[in-house]
């Protein structure tokens, strides 16, 4: 992986992180500006245990047709590609020790999106509906457009410029960042 914290192991290999590279979790990358871009931190890439979920097999593959043999021997292209997704993460203003503080991170996109999935499931339930469950199949199975696709910005690491944002799903923003009311509509609310 790239971003965070730039980290890079010997020789010159990105070094994707857990839990992000975990199948088994929905994986946030992070924003910034509007119209939004891909903030450097944005963390990104590749698992090098995690096998590509069966929920991936159509999004990776096409973007690593675009990605050609840029960065082959940096990270497993085989391997579970993150992030799923992405939210504002840069300049929040938050409450810490009784004092207004400014933090940026993914640990600020991620609840953000977690936020908009239980207001999801909110209105799930209040229609009588089960609630969303694991999200990644139904976050990969979305219609482009539903999610705000990031196309600009990278997340820098390794003496690289990382991974590009690109139209559709990529290792910077997954496919995107939240549309509260185009995701109502996507579930028939
Ligand atoms: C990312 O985009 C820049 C600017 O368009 C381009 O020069 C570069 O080759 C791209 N890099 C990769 C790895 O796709």
């Amino acid at each position: 992986r790239t971003g965070e914290t730039g980290a890079c192991s010997t020789p010159n290999r990105f070094v994707p992180i857990f839990p992000g590279g975990c199948p088994y979790v929905t994986t946030v990358g992070a924003t910034y500006q509007i119209p939004e871009t891909t903030v450097r931190f944005s963390g990104g890439g590749f698992s090098d245990y995690f096998p590509r979920p069966w929920y991936q097999h159509r999004a990776v593959p096409r973007y690593l047709k675009t990605l050609g043999s840029a960065y082959e021997r940096l990270f497993n292209k085989n391997g579970r590609a993150y992030p799923d997704v992405a939210a504002q993460g840069y300049r929040y203003f938050i409450v810490y020790q009784a004092k207004v503080i400014c933090v940026s991170g993914t640990s600020a996109s991620t609840p953000t999106f977690a936020a908009i999935i239980a207001l999801l499931n909110d209105a799930l339930l209040s229609k009588g509906r089960r609630p969303l469950g694991f999200l990644n199949p139904w976050i990969y199975s979305l219609k482009p457009g539903v999610l705000n696709d990031i196309t600009t910005g990278s997340n820098p690491g390794c003496g690289t410029i990382g991974f590009n944002a690109t139209r559709g799903w990529d290792p910077a923003t997954g496919f995107g960042t939240p549309d509260l009311l185009r995701l109502l509509k996507a579930l028939k609310l």
